[in-house]
């Protein structure tokens, strides 16, 4: 098991450029081809800008702005789909909050956001993006985790109800190894369509999961 001090270090050279070993495919769909590369150094993202049909968090500039800062913290990672200097897709990563009650746990890297643009959307840009981010074998010494919440979720564009785009976002995850597991956050008991998913790497020990799981079931703080 990594001590917290050492994946502090680890942590301070991931974010270094030139130790990000950037990959890039091609994506064909009808709307167009398209790139897929990551993780994208914030100095790059900065030179791009957002589809303006992204606005499912923030405001396309202010996402942007957001997805750069990701970038550049331990641990963040920032995979997107573009079209030349337009991205059309983006899916983020970093480490737990301080505050969360996943920041003890040295193997945990939580997936942000994920967004394609509009246009784009129910043509497998969203899977296709995650099959390539977890190609990567660094993720395999991980647990990645997820909220699912019905309060990201574009319920309105998408014409679905809460329950139909849960079951998109489990299809969605579930192509790269995601399982809902049990959990009382708050944040998942509020609603019973969230849920807390998690992705556990091949190399991760039965340690460190029995660990995700003791935290997982940990009643939200002010009930503790
Ligand atoms: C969630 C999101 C990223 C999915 O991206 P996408 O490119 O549309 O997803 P995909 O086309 O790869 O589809 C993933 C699965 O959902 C299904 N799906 C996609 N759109 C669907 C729809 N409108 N209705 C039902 N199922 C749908 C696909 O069939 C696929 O399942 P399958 O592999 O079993 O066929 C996209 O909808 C989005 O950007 N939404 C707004 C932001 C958001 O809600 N993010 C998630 C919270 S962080």
């Amino acid at each position: 098991m990594l001590t917290q001090s050492s994946t502090n270090n680890i942590t301070k050279t991931e974010n270094q450029a030139g130790f990000l070993s950037a990959r890039k495919a091609a994506i064909n769909i009808p709307m167009g081809n398209a790139v897929i590369e990551g993780p994208v150094a914030g100095i790059i993202l900065s030179g791009m800008q957002l589809s303006k049909e992204m606005d499912s968090f923030r405001q396309p500039d202010v996402q942007l702005q957001s997805l750069v800062h990701i970038a550049g913290l331990p641990r963040g990672r920032v995979y997107i789909v573009h079209k030349g200097r337009t991205i059309v897709g983006y899916v983020t990563f970093h480490l737990p909050d301080t505050c969360s009650r996943w920041h003890d746990h040295p193997r945990i890297i939580e997936i942000g956001g994920i967004e394609v643009t509009r246009e784009w959307r129910s043509c497998h840009v969203g899977g296709t993006l995650l099959k390539f981010v977890f190609r990567d074998e660094f993720w395999e010494n991980f647990i990645v985790i997820g909220l699912e919440s019905f309060r990201n979720w574009d319920l309105k564009g998408s014409h679905l109800n809460v329950w139909e785009y849960r079951d998109m976002m489990d299809r969605l995850v579930q192509q790269v190894s995601f399982n809902p597991c049990f959990t009382r956050m708050y944040d998942v008991l509020e609603h019973p369509a969230n849920a807390l998913i998690a992705r556990c790497g091949v190399h991760v020990s039965l340690d460190d999961w029995l660990f995700f799981k003791q935290i997982a079931a940990r009643p939200p703080r002010s009930q503790a």
